[in-house]
Parts: structure tokens; sequence; C-alpha cells
């Protein structure tokens, strides 16, 4: 992997733009909180753990940056910006999972100096990035062994090293895979309406000369009749007590088709991904965005004035389509209700 999606630096969070890849590598500077939050709501940054990891920077920069020597005060706007960052983005877990952290770390630290607050802030949001890492390179260890010689391997949207600190954690499994020596296909869906698959997946996996194939949203259900599939590994945004697993707009379908045909079906995330306090998939809040995602591409209009467009960003796949859910404490498999909070209470 040879960039860096987010980057701390003292004063400021350093964000690659993914808004422009493919077509341009750049980065963004965000100096304060706000900057941050709008860069996550904007999808300047985006996939799950990545999310997370940037709205903890967000909130040690603003422990950083607070100009006041109240103590009352610097509590309170810390208070608020944690909340800002709560508003991001409603569906995946991991940002409020890595928000929760930092505010109770300000609790726990609410009777210390100002200026030891900010370190223990610091520390704290660097230490969420190096366990992501670590987290991305146990899945792949754990996952990486369902890959064999010849297999098609099909993924949905991006959840490689963009989504993550780094590393990936359902491209960090085929990384892995492949640096073990087993020599497969990829093939990667093109995910509308965002096109994270076609533009992300795949600038990954040309980085990795890792040989893959991208594909319109409407073509899975072909190519695993035609055996061209014969694997499916997707990420998750928020995994419910049950198993029941938002993620990309398309999962859901592809669990379906890969049912009908006899595909295995994995996810792979971090356990900070599953929620332990829903009990199904019906209670994760699904974000809408706007329709001018689906009209427009790339800022220009492909649909007639006039028409609607519906555009959630995330859907739910039922527990019953998933084979397992890899994670760094290992695969999960069913009945996922006893088996996800035996995992996520265990020491990795
Ligand atoms: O809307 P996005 O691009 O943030 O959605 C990302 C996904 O759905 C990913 O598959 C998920 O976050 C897993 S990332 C390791």
């Amino acid at each position: 992997m040879n960039f860096k999606t987010i980057e701390w630096k003292g004063d400021r969070v350093r964000l690659l733009d993914q808004r422009r890849l493919p077509a341009e590598v750049c980065y963004l500077d965000c100096r304060g909180p706000s900057s941050v939050a709008r860069a996550i709501q904007s999808m300047a940054v985006r996939g799950a753990p990545a999310i997370g990891v940037a709205a903890s920077f967000g909130i040690a920069l603003a422990a950083q940056t607070l100009k006041t020597h109240k103590r009352e005060v610097f509590l309170r706007k810390i208070k608020e910006v944690c909340q800002q960052m709560r508003q991001t983005r409603p569906t995946a877990v991991n940002l409020f999972w890595a928000v929760n952290r930092m505010e109770r770390l300000l609790d726990r630290t609410r009777f210390f100096s100002i200026e030891e607050i900010k370190a223990k802030f610091e520390n704290e949001a660097l230490r969420i990035y190096k366990e992501d890492l670590q987290t991305n390179r146990k899945i792949g260890e754990n996952g990486k062994n369902l890959i064999k010689d010849g297999d098609g391997v099909l993924t949905h949207c991006n959840a490689g090293g963009l989504a993550t600190a780094g590393f990936g954690t359902a491209l960090g499994v085929i990384q892995a895979a492949w640096k073990n020596g087993r020599r497969f296909h990829v093939f990667v869906d093109e995910t509308r309406p965002l096109l994270q698959g076609a533009r992300l997946t795949a600038w990954e996996l040309v980085q990795e000369k890792i040989p893959a194939t991208v594909l319109t949203d409407n073509m899975a259900g072909w190519l695993m009749k035609n055996r061209k599939i014969n694997l499916v590994i997707v990420g998750a945004d928020r995994i419910a007590r049950n198993g029941d697993t938002a993620n990309k707009i398309g999962t859901y379908g592809l669990a379906i088709l890969a049912k009908y045909h006899g595909v295995p079906f994995y996810v792979a995330a971090p356990t900070s991904t599953v929620d332990l306090s829903l009990p199904s998939g019906g209670e994760i809040p699904i974000e809408e965005r706007s329709a001018e995602e689906v009209t427009h591409l790339r800022g220009k209009r492909i649909t007639p004035k006039g028409i609607e467009a519906y555009n959630p960003a995330f859907d739910v796949t039922p527990h019953s389509l998933i084979h397992g859910i890899i994670t760094e404490k290992g695969i999960v498999r069913k009945p996922f209700k006893k088996h996800l909070k035996k995992m996520k209470n265990k020491d990795s």
C-alpha cells in the first residue's frame, strides 16, 4: 500500500480526498474539527473504520486548537465536537464507537490540566488509528485460507486500505491470500451511485497488481451462473447482535444471488463493527443521501429533469445468507447471536 488514507499531523488531519480518485491523488488538510466533519459527510473520507479514525482525530484536533483556559468551557466544547462528529453519518457504528471512546476519555480526564487532556486525546486517537491497522492485518490472516487457487472472488464497494487506517477488511483478506501465494481473480462491483468499486477498489487492486475485473452492478448473477464467481467477501458498516449486516447498497442482492447459486458469502469486519445493542438489522439506521448522487454522474445530469430518485446508501443482509464473519479474533460462524457476543468480549 503506497498511500496514506489518514494522517495525523499534530496541528491538522491529512486525508486522501477519495472523491477525486482515481483521476487525481490529492490530499485535504483539515485544520479544525468542522472541516473533518465536512470531509466525513461529503465522503472525502469514507468506509466504516476510516470515518471512526477520522472522527477521533477530529476530536483530538478540537482539543489542540481550542484557545480557552477555562476547563468548563474546554470540556463543553469537546462534548459539542463529539456530537458534531456523531451527526455526520448514521449507519457505520465504528464512527460512534470511536467517538464514544474519545468521550469516555474526556470523562476520565476531566480533572486533569487542559494540556494533559490535549496530550491524552492525541494519544488515544493515534491508538485508535494503530489498532485499526493491526486489526486489519489480523482479519487478513484469519480469512486468507478461505481463498483457493483458481477462485473467482467478488467484492462490493470498497473495503480496502482507503476504507480503513490501512490494508482493509474484505480487501485485506484478498491481499493476504495473494501475498500468501494463492492465485485467483477478483471481480469488483462498480457500486453505483458513487462508484467506490470502480474508482477505489480497482485503484487499490491495480497498485497491488492483483488481477481484477470491474463489473457493473447487474452482472454478478450471470457470472455466478457461469461459475466465474465462487466466493463473495464484503465489508460491513454495522452488524447487529443476530449477525444481520448493513453494508453498501447492493450487498443484500448479492447475498441472495450467492445463496441461489450456492456461492459462500462472507463478511469481513473488525469486532468494533458489531453492535450488540441492536437485536437485529431492522434497527440499523440507514443513511439516505441526496438524490443528485443518482441523477448525476461526475456533476453531469444523466436522467431527465423532473424524475425522482431514491438513494439509500446501505442495505441489510439477513444473517441467514451469511456463511461467516471474518474478524480480528477469528471467523465467527452460526449461530451468530451466541458466537458474536463471545467473540466481542474475547481478548484478541
Ligand atoms: O458509503 P461508504 O463508501 O462509506 O460505504 C462503505 C462501505 O459500505 C464499506 O463496505 C464498509 O464501510 C466496510 S469498509 C472496511
